[in-house]
């Protein structure tokens, strides 16, 4: 990547950047072969160090877990392709780390030894890592918008159970038209959106609607678990 060159980072709500690129499962076409589906794009700073393989670990097992809620994996770093197959090679071979053993990692790994793509997503910070990715974490929604942006430093792992959570979270706003409060997770109370005149809040606080209300800014509803997640999880 050129030095000095001032690069826009995608933000919340743009259409995510489109780059074609090889990966550990061939070619991919980014957003173009994912529309329809929920895609997590991640980074990360190299093979072969301890921090990200046990992140690959993690998210190579939950795979399935995602894959059950529509949305699929691309991971991405600056090595290269023959790096990247003798490092998830050593990783299903080699390391058991957790109980996880014989680890095999379905999901394609772009090379971006040019650092384009990882240009185009803001991934290289330079002063956190100029020749390194951070841990950046794009969520992507069907018809390709950037939903959600999650960047890490290179020391720190991060928590997929936390990632499959905001997965389900998200989707459940667009679903039932809600939003969710802090630590939500299916079951709990939603937030449902704030009313736009006096006369509605007013019936809102009044109303025995199942609706719960904090004060007038701040309504709840119960949606059970088992609601949110015929209509978001696969079986
Ligand atoms: C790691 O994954 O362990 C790591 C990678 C780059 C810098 C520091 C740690």
């Amino acid at each position: 990547m050129e030095e000095n060159k001032v690069i826009a980072m995608p933000r919340i709500g743009d259409k995510a950047p489109e780059f074609k690129a090889v990966t550990t499962q061939g070619e991919i076409n980014f957003p173009a072969d994912y529309k329809g589906s929920w895609v997590i794009l991640f980074s990360h700073p190299a093979d072969f160090t301890p921090v990200c393989t046990s992140e690959f670990m993690t998210f190579a097992t939950m795979e399935e877990k995602f894959a059950k809620a529509n949305c699929k994996l691309v991971g991405l770093s600056v090595d290269g392709l023959y790096s990247h197959i003798a490092w998830l090679r050593t990783i299903k071979d080699k390391i058991e780390y957790k109980g996880m053993k014989d680890v095999e990692v379905k999901f394609p790994l772009i090379e971006d030894i040019t650092m384009e793509v990882a240009g185009k997503y803001g991934m290289i910070q330079p002063s956190e890592s100029s020749t390194k990715a951070v841990r950046a974490v794009f969520y992507v929604d069907p018809k390709g918008i950037i939903r959600a942006i999650v960047y890490y430093p290179l020391s720190l792992g991060r928590n997929f159970d936390e990632m499959y959570r905001a997965l389900i979270a998200m989707q459940a706003a667009d679903a039932f038209e809600i939003a969710t409060p802090a630590d939500w997770r299916p079951g709990d109370e939603v937030i449902v959106p704030t009313a736009g005149s006096c006369g509605v809040a007013k019936e809102r606080m009044e109303s025995k609607d199942k609706m719960k209300c904090y004060d007038w800014f701040f309504c709840t509803k119960e949606i059970p678990e088992k609601t949110i997640l015929d209509k978001i999880v696969k079986k």
